[in-house]
Formats: C-alpha cells, sequence, structure tokens
C-alpha cells in the first residue's frame, strides 16, 4: 500500500507540474486547470489512504460543507470580483497551514520537526491576516489608501523580533505553549501590518506574494505532517507565486521592495500638469472614421470587465475585418485586476488567440494604426508613464496609443484609474472621448456597421 501511495503522489506531483506548464498560454491554460485538479484529486485520495485515518465521517462532512461553499461562491462570483476572492482562498490556505502545524504538535519531536511546525503556524498566520487585508481592501470593506503612521517602521521591527523570538523559545522548550501562542498572536497582528501600507492599486502584486506565502506554509506543514505531496504542492505554488509577482512588478517597472513599502497610493501629490481639452465625440461619428480605418488595434482595461463588454467587442472586431481593416488587440500585462484577466475575457468571446499581441509586439506597429480603440483602459495606457518624470507611474511600460493616428477613448466618465492618477492622453490632439458604458458605446457602433 505504501508504494502505491508514494507511487501516486509523484504522479500527483507530475500532473501538477505539466498543468503548470500548459496555464502558461490561453490556449491551453484550461486543459491545464483540468490535468492539476486531476492532480489534486489523486493526492487527496492518496493522502487518505495514507496517514492511517480513524474515522472518515468528519473528514466527509468537512468535504461536504466545503465543497458546497466553494462551487457557490466560485459559480456566483463576479468576474471582477475574482483577485478578492483569490485573496480569501489564499487566507484560508494559510489558516489551514496554521492549524495543521498546530495539531501537528508534540513536545517529543525533533528539532527540525518543531522548526517546521513553527514556520507552517507564522507563515501561515501572516498569511492569514494579510489576505483578509488584502481582501478589505479590494472589496473596499476597509479603506484601500495606503495606511501609515509615524514610527510604522520600528512597531513592525519589534514584531518581527518577537515573532523570531518566540520561535526560537518554542523550539528549545516546545512544553511551554506561552511562546506558540506569542508567535500565532504576533504573527496575525504582523499580516495585518505588512500589509495596510500598500495601497490598493498594488493589491494584485500582494495578492500574488501572499499566494506564495500560503504554498510556503503549505510547505512547511507537510514537513511537519511529514507528507511529500504536500511538501511538493507548497513548493510549487510557493515558486509559481513569486514568479507571478515578479512578472507584475516589472510589468509596473518598480521593485518587490517599492511595491511594499513605499506606501505608493497613501495621497501623495501627482505632478502630471494637463494640457489641451476633451473632444468628446458621438457615436455615429465615430463610425465614419471606424469605417474608413484599414488598421485597428483594441486595447481593452478594466472598463471592458465591468461593462462585460467583450462579446459585443469581438462582435465590433469581426465587422471591422469584414470590412477590410486589420484588427488587433494589444494586451498589457497589468490591465484589469489580475494576471491574464484580458485573455481570459477575449477568450470567453472568442476571439483567436494570435490577434492578441503583448505589449512589446503592438508597440512598434502604433505609428501604422488608424484608430486605436481603448475600451476601459487607463492607467496601462497613460503616457505620462514615458512622459512625466513627477509621474507615480512614471518608467511603467504602457502602450503607446497616443502614437497612433486617431484615439477613441471608451469610459463613462473623467475619472481616474486604478491608480488614482490624471490621464494626459484624455487631452491630446488626436484624442476623442466616447462616454458612456463601453457595453453600450461598442454596441452603438455595431448597430452603425449593421
Ligand atoms: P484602470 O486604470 O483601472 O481604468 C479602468 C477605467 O475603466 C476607468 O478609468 C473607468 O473610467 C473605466 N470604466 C469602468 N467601468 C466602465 C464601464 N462600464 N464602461 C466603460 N469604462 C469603464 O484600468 P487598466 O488600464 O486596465 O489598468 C489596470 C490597473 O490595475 C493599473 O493601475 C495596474 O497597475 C493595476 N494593477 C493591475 C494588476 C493586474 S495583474 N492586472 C496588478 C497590479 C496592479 P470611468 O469610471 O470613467 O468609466
Amino acid at each position: 500500500m505504501d508504494t502505491f501511495i508514494q507511487f501516486a503522489y509523484v504522479v500527483s506531483g507530475a500532473l501538477f507540474i505539466f498543468g503548470l506548464k500548459q496555464l502558461g498560454s490561453p490556449a491551453t491554460a484550461r486543459r491545464g486547470n483540468m490535468i492539476s485538479s486531476l492532480g489534486m484529486l489523486l493526492a487527496v485520495i492518496s493522502a487518505l489512504l495514507d496517514q492511517g485515518i480513524v474515522d472518515y465521517q468528519w473528514i466527509v462532512i468537512g468535504v461536504l460543507v466545503g465543497a458546497v461553499i466553494g462551487g457557490a461562491a466560485a459559480r456566483l462570483v463576479q468576474m471582477t470580483a475574482m483577485p478578492e476572492m483569490v485573496a480569501l482562498f489564499n487566507g484560508f490556505g494559510g489558516m489551514a497551514s496554521l492549524l495543521v502545524g498546530w495539531a501537528a504538535l508534540n513536545p517529543d519531536a525533533a528539532t527540525f520537526t518543531l522548526v517546521t511546525i513553527i514556520l507552517s503556524i507564522l507563515i501561515g498566520g501572516v498569511t492569514f491576516t494579510g489576505s483578509m487585508i488584502a481582501y478589505g481592501k479590494l472589496s473596499e470593506r476597509i479603506t484601500s489608501g495606503a495606511v501609515l503612521f509615524n514610527g510604522q517602521q520600528i512597531v513592525n521591527s519589534v514584531i518581527v523580533l518577537g515573532i523570531f523570538g518566540g520561535a526560537v523559545m518554542f523550539c528549545l522548550e516546545p512544553a511551554n505553549h506561552l511562546w506558540l501562542y506569542l508567535v500565532i498572536a504576533l504573527s496575525l497582528v504582523f499580516g495585518v501590518m505588512a500589509v495596510i501600507p500598500i495601497g490598493g492599486a498594488d493589491m494584485p502584486v500582494v495578492i500574488s506574494l501572499l499566494n506564495s506565502y500560503s504554498g510556503l506554509a503549505a510547505c512547511a506543514a507537510g514537513f511537519a505532517v511529514n507528507n511529500n505531496i504536500l511538501i511538493v504542492a507548497g513548493a510549487l505554488v510557493g515558486a509559481s507565486g513569486i514568479i507571478l509577482t515578479q512578472i507584475m512588478c516589472k510589468a509596473m517597472n518598480r521593485s518587490l521592495s517599492n511595491v511594499l513599502f513605499s506606501g505608493f497610493g497613501s495621497g501623495k501629490t501627482e505632478t502630471t500638469t494637463v494640457e489641451g481639452e476633451i473632444k468628446p465625440i458621438t457615436v455615429e461619428d465615430a463610425y465614419y472614421v471606424l469605417e474608413a480605418a484599414s488598421s485597428v488595434a483594441i486595447i481593452p482595461g478594466y472598463g471592458m470587465a465591468v461593462a462585460q463588454a467583450q462579446h459585443v467587442v469581438k462582435e465590433l472586431s469581426v465587422l471591422l475585418e469584414n470590412n477590410g481593416a486589420e484588427v488587433n488587440f494589444g494586451i498589457h500585462p497589468v490591465a484589469g485586476r489580475m494576471p491574464g484577466h484580458m485573455n481570459v475575457l477575449l477568450a470567453e468571446a472568442d476571439v483567436p488567440y494570435d490577434q492578441l499581441l503583448e505589449m512589446d509586439e503592438i508597440n512598434p506597429r502604433m505609428e501604422t494604426v488608424d484608430v486605436a480603440i481603448v475600451i476601459g483602459a487607463n492607467d496601462v495606457v497613460n503616457p505620462a508613464a514615458r512622459e512625466n518624470e513627477g509621474s507615480p507611474i512614471y518608467g511603467m511600460p504602457v502602450i503607446n496609443v497616443d502614437q497612433a493616428r486617431t484615439v477613441f477613448v471608451l469610459k463613462r466618465s473623467m475619472a481616474s484609474g486604478f491608480a488614482g492618477i490624471e490621464n494626459p492622453l484624455f487631452y491630446k490632439d488626436n484624442t476623442r472621448m466616447l462616454f458612456g458604458d463601453a457595453k453600450e458605446s461598442i454596441g452603438g457602433l455595431v448597430r452603425e456597421f449593421g
């Protein structure tokens, strides 16, 4: 039996790795997800056989309750609220590792096991409260701005010292539960303290980092309960979370320490001064320009997700192509609110993958584009990132829509994007603002073509 279980673990690990690889491309991502889920099913069944479980009753009840809540939540969640849900999942993952570590506690355990127990408890604790704060910020249940106060660094340093001191004492005196409780309490406090100074605009990066932490906590819990597949799965989550975090930081041209410690979005005054005037355009006039265009670039952003406009956008792209225009989509790596957000929406609307161009591919072509249609994107097309050294997003690579001959910006108002800053694009000579809900505006254009 043991050989069979260890073999099943190896197969699950291989399925996880293969699934992750397939998640790297939108064309294979769905299959990757299925393969990884299969790996998880195999891992769970094998783990249930592995540990000589005496009573399956509570496990079955737990599985049923969890499946009902998880299934309902996944069905009901709005696509735009997906990052919040991921934050909650990470938090629960962290809490699970904390509880597993705690349950594995045995004062007679070897020092190595004690170290892994306390690691799973402290990383799990930080992940739990950090994720809850990230959830609160994203869903705007608490202020999404950066919360900074005098002496914050000192308070945080004291907490970290307390956690390490408590952890060392726990390993020396495992029978004294005081140290354990101290580490649990301080880790939970530290999770809050680590995330409150980070502005809402950086939350997706923080969530990805917390995802990585939840993996590390699970990995440590795997050592604590001596379960190989938990170690492997935790390590994979830890590594992929940190890689994703790095990709996002790079796309915003910021370092991880800048994201974590700079208090971005804490209300620092920006220095973007805008020149020019707003020139609104009607759907009919926009149609005449599009009808004559031979190359069109569509740049979607968070607003397309809010409006759920992906299906009408696809319709418009087909009409433009039938009218003889070349149509491409420019996808910014941090457009929307989660990695791959735009790819997922456009895939749902069956937009062919070869029409989706990454920022580095579309930017060199921008000068030859007749019309760039910006659909609910704002920060990711903000030329201040290129032109204005005083801008908080200066240096972030953006899609250079302002270099197209004409730019249509589809949004409802002059409101700013996630980063909360002015966008000089709206005032440029070649920009026309098509105000209104993106789905309605595009629907209007589709009707004009029809
Ligand atoms: P944003 O800059 O957030 O702008 C979205 C725009 O959509 C808003 O200006 C809003 O203007 C418009 N909008 C909202 N609802 C709309 C609707 N129903 N119809 C039409 N327009 C609508 O979006 P973005 O350009 O995609 O940038 C993403 C931001 O998230 C960046 O700041 C990025 O750094 C940050 N971020 C993203 C990620 C990931 S992984 N995606 C990670 C970290 C940070 P109105 O209210 O006027 O309509």
